[in-house]
């Protein structure tokens, strides 16, 4: 890693940059991916890592601005023409792609147009890549916007190391056959264009190596797949977080401040939890759970509030703000039928939230609920308990998360059935500080033992292993 320089991609940038109005604000990105890749610790790299990512501004925005946005890498944005870049981002990869690899077959929305966008967007991120290729680069692409990216760099640089890691769960062959057959085949085989794909889980990656199988006729031996004259290596890498920045955070000024005043505004229970508007997290039936709650326990009333934030995310997409409206209902039903006077149960924002902010919620909940229906890690959950300091707080998380696999100490749920999560809400409400002591302290040791210097360290490895091998075998 020190004699190589790192070029990344992903769709989202760290950062976007909005006018409006004639004025100017540069916000950070949301979500897992961008969280992940920011928080790696590349001081170790000789020569400062390439980002190229799709712009969500225009060239003159980005020629005006682009000394704000930090210069911790060599940001390297894509223009990519509005039709495309629409068809591309809300068409194929989060109207197909997306409910597909979450299980929401039925909110697929596929059109041979998407396809065709998908294919311009990856032709052009590819022809930005082999601009700026050097030898001996290490090129690490990201999620669901590039799986043909692999295949379309190899096909010009065929002696390049390419990484590839997916951030969402690879769904089970059954879901992948729903796509028409070329499609699919594109799909797997633009990914076998990298040395190394790295999965969340062992499950998402025994899902790929089927897929490939039976759609392909490509065997697989211990997670290798022989593609053309090359070796395809499969592993697992569950991604991690910056544990120290969250587990230090406990005690910042601003943190405190912030913790103190949430603590004074709600005397009472606080249960949290903060996800991107996105069906998939399951914020309808995290309500209805909520619900059978309240009217089950009735003690309860004026001794608790739900901080429920979603931040906003995709909302050109009709499921996106259809969901927004649905959720937004369900909070004025659920108020107007349990508050009093004095009280409303749910506390509901829409908007993203600065860190101490973020970390002052964490840190004051009594329960995080984070009951996504499907997720390919989740990392608010590992946030949650490396905050935790003060080792309170109880995580009732859904099974259908990848960090499900590592966090068994939480209380798991299936997120569809509201009657279990009513019964662990109240489990969790009443559960003895020692009991959460115990089971913090297992999870923060696992999570801060493998953070995302660890993840990412890993990943570098095993695709080093590969660079070898093909030196060796030239
Ligand atoms: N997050 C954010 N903005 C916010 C609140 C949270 O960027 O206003 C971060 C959060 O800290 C976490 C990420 O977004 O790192 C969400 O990652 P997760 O894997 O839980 O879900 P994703 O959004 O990637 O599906
Ligand atoms: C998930 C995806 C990322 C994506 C993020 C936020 O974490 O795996 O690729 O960047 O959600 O979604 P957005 O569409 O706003 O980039």
């Amino acid at each position: 890693m020190k004699n190589n320089r790192l070029v990344i991609i992903s769709y989202r940038l760290p950062f976007s940059i909005k006018t409006q109005n004639r004025v100017t604000t540069i916000k950070p990105s949301a979500g897992g991916l961008v969280t992940a890749v920011k928080s790696l610790d590349l001081s170790a790299s000789a020569e400062k890592p390439i980002w190229i990512g799709c712009a969500d501004f225009t060239q003159r925005a980005w020629e005006k601005h682009r000394e704000e946005v930090g210069d911790d890498f060599e940001y390297v944005p894509v223009f990519l023409d509005k039709a495309t870049n629409k068809k591309f981002y809300n068409g194929f990869a989060n109207s197909v792609l997306w409910p597909l690899f979450h299980y929401f077959p039925s909110f697929v929305d596929y059109h041979d147009e998407y396809l065709t966008a998908y294919q311009a967007a990856n032709q052009a991120v590819c022809q930005k890549v082999l601009e700026l290729l050097r030898p001996g680069d290490l090129v690490w692409v990201h999620d669901y916007h590039f799986l043909p990216l692999p295949q379309l760099i190899r096909e010009s640089a065929p002696t390049a190391t390419i990484g590839f890691f997916l951030h969402i769960p690879f769904p089970s062959n059954e879901l992948l056959k729903l796509l028409p057959k070329p499609c699919r085949n594109y799909l797997l085989n633009g990914l076998l264009g990298a040395d190394l794909i790295g999965f969340h889980t062992n499950d998402y990656m025994i899902h790929f190596l089927q897929s490939v199988q039976l759609s392909l006729g490509l065997p697989h031996k211990l997670a290798r797949i022989q593609h053309q004259d090359r070796n395809v290596q499969c592993q697992a890498f569950p991604i991690g977080i910056n544990y120290s920045l969250f587990y230090d955070a406990y005690d910042k000024p601003e943190v405190v401040h912030e913790r103190e005043d949430l603590k004074k505004s709600y005397p009472g229970k606080i249960i949290f939890s903060v996800d991107r508007l996105d069906y998939t997290k399951g914020v309808m039936q995290r309500l209805d759970a909520l619900e059978v709650f309240l009217q089950a326990h009735p003690e309860w009333k004026e001794n608790l509030v739900f901080i429920l934030v979603v931040v906003p995310s995709r909302d050109e997409i009709q499921t996106y703000w259809e969901r927004k409206q649905m959720i937004e209902q369900a909070v004025g039903r659920i108020n107007g039928k349990f508050a009093t006077l004095t009280w409303v149960p749910i506390v509901y924002r829409y908007a993203s939230l600065a860190f101490p902010q973020l970390l002052a919620l964490y840190t004051a909940c009594d329960v995080a609920m984070i009951t996504p229906l499907r997720d390919g890690m989740n990392l608010v959950a590992k946030e949650f308990i490396a905050s935790r300091q003060d080792q309170r707080g109880v995580l009732l998380l859904s099974e259908l998360t990848g960090a499900a696999n590592e966090l068994g100490e939480a209380l798991q749920v299936n997120p569809l059935d509201e009657y279990e999560v009513a019964d662990q809400l109240n489990r969790a409400l009443t559960m003895p500080s020692e009991e959460q002591r115990r089971r913090m302290a297992v999870m923060q040791k696992r999570i801060s033992d493998y953070d995302v210097k660890q993840w990412a360290g890993d990943f570098f490895d095993s695709l080093l292993v590969s660079q070898r091998g093909k030196e060796i075998s030239h």
